[in-house]
């Protein structure tokens, strides 16, 4: 495990990851919202690096969201892709079903970054998700839903489903950078990371995978 001195550090580390990722040809991303990767997304806008042959998916993606600037390819547009020079023929989110056989079946991804839920959820796969999900639509749990309602106006806006890339298909990435910020979050990713590897804890299932780097601050 990695533990940074701060936020900006943090993603400044993961920074250099992706900008070494971005120069192989034809590089492929999944990419996570959040508040963990704001600070990784404003420092690779200022980077100024080159997406135009880069494809990105991201691992989920509200159902029935009614509040568009809510909306998951918003943020990703917002904080990342208007600033960058990417295709948007290349920009992929789970919401659009034609997309599910390419996130699930040999789309060879380069780097899969992901955050981390209260509850040991990685994308929407909340615990009890199996590891061998693919793509789906799945209930979140009131945990999730409470900690999501901090972007609403109300709790009562916040949707109950939304559509995640599942376990089996984050697993397949050929790296994965779990960003961790926060000290509330540091009991679960001691969890995850070294405790038992088991469906109730989703985020634990990276314990079976052989190339896994974590980035820790408080
Ligand atoms: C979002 C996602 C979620 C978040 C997690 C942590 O695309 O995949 O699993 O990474 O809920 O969210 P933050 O970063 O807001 O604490």
């Amino acid at each position: 495990m990695n533990v940074l001195k701060n936020y900006w550090e943090l993603g400044s580390r993961v920074a250099d990851i992706v900008e070494h990722v971005l120069a192989l040809p034809e590089p492929k991303l999944i990419l996570p919202t959040g508040s963990t990767p704001l600070s990784l997304y404003k420092e690779l806008v200022n980077r100024q690096l080159d997406w135009s042959s880069v494809t990105t998916y991201n691992l989920d993606e509200y159902v029935d969201n009614t509040i568009q600037d809510q909306s998951y390819r918003y943020f990703m547009v917002e904080n990342l892709f208007k600033h960058t020079n990417m295709d948007e023929d290349n920009i992929y989110f789970p919401g659009d079903t034609a997309v599910w056989p390419q996130m699930d079946y040999g789309i060879g991804v380069d780097l899969c970054l992901l955050g981390i839920g209260g509850n040991g959820h990685i994308a929407f796969n909340e615990p009890g998700s199996s590891f061998q999900s693919e793509t789906r639509i799945v209930d979140l749990t009131e945990e999730t839903i409470k900690d999501n309602s901090r972007f609403f106006p109300t709790i009562d806006d916040v949707p109950t489903q939304a559509v995640t890339m599942g376990l089996k298909s984050i697993m397949s990435s050929k790296k994965i950078v779990l960003m961790v910020s926060g000290e509330h979050k540091l009991n679960i990713m001691n969890v995850a990371m070294a405790g038992e590897v088991t469906e109730s804890v989703p985020a634990s299932i990276l314990q079976n995978h052989k190339n896994v780097k974590i980035y820790y601050c408080e």
